[in-house]
């Protein structure tokens, strides 16, 4: 019998892929262009990936018989969604929840790293220069934590920023259904986006990239924040203005520091220009890597392969 075909598309945890090896015929093409993509899907009813790689209308138009469609993480800003609305035939499975707990303690480890000066700390310390009385931080309890969307991500942020003894405050688009999350107990107060900058001492931004939120935070959105405050962007590279971050990290009053885990060029020897700035920290796109939520993932995604093939029985 002939064996069902699955394009990755994306590097998922080890397990997953073996597992799937076993019982399937598996192409793996990480990070691929369009091109061999499109060459690869050929045949696949299934189609797996994650951020780092386009799935275009073009790609998924090259495998007729394609299915399901496993986003194996939250953001779907790299796949033509058009596409996937107008076939039908198309299911599209999305799996939000493990990233979402590290991306929010990435969140804190930005926050901690910024506050306590971690990295020049290090940088020092290995180069023999005992800097200590350089080196005084700030505490993160009762200072003011602001978020910008407070969906599955920013709400897991909030919840541990009230934990931590911070005053919790941020917004989401209305359209986002604010009510379905436990922003009540877990202590977010919801604001307006102004209200949010302009009083966080660190703003931490949790939203999808759309065309709504592309450059939200943007040189008008910048100048409404506290001078000395921070920025953390583990959302999407393209809602963050970099140009006009970097003036606003150079500029008398503006921010004391920002830590970007996503940016508007991603891969390789893409070098951003804020890489120049000592008050900035850079993570190349690492903030749901935890080996415990990307195992969790390649177990859903072996659950949702096997309901899928079961249904084909
Ligand atoms: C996500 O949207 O889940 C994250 O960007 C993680 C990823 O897919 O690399």
């Amino acid at each position: 019998m002939e064996r069902l075909k699955i394009l990755i598309a994306s590097q998922i945890h080890h397990s997953a892929i073996d597992w799937l090896k076993d019982q399937f015929d598996v192409v793996c093409a990480f990070n691929a262009p369009e091109d061999i993509l499109q060459k690869n899907i050929t045949g696949s009813k299934i189609l797996i990936f994650r951020s780092g790689v386009q799935i275009t209308g073009d790609v998924m138009k090259s495998a007729p018989e394609l299915r399901l469609i496993i986003r194996a993480g939250s953001g779907v800003d790299n796949l033509d969604m058009n596409y996937v609305k107008r076939h039908k035939e198309l299911r599209l499975i999305r799996i939000p929840g493990p990233g979402a707990r590290a991306v929010a303690e990435m969140s804190f480890a930005f926050m901690l790293a910024m506050s306590r000066n971690l990295i020049k700390a290090d940088n020092l310390t290995r180069q023999g220069k005992w800097a200590k009385h350089m080196l005084e931080g700030y505490l993160l309890k009762g200072k003011v934590l602001g978020i910008v969307g407070t969906g599955n991500i920013g709400s897991h942020v909030g919840h541990l920023g009230n934990l931590w003894g911070m005053k919790v405050i941020g917004c989401i688009e209305a359209s986002s259904h604010p009510e379905n999350i436990l922003l009540e107990e877990y202590g977010i107060e919801q604001k307006s986006f102004e209200e949010v900058l302009s009083r966080s001492d660190y703003l931490s931004i949790h939203v999808p990239l759309t065309p709504g939120t592309k450059n939200l935070i943007n040189r008008e959105s910048l100048a409404l924040m506290k001078p000395n405050s921070y920025l953390i962007n583990l959302a999407r590279g393209g809602v963050v203005d970099e140009q006009a971050l970097y003036e606003a990290l150079t500029r008398k009053n503006g921010l004391r520091a920002a830590a970007l885990d996503v940016h508007e060029s991603e891969g390789d020897n893409k070098i951003s220009p804020l890489a120049k700035l000592e008050n900035v920290i850079l993570t190349p796109h690492i903030g749901a890597m935890t080996i415990d939520s990307q195992f969790e993932i390649g177990q859903e995604i072996i659950k949702h392969v096997k309901q899928f093939v079961d249904q084909y029985k």
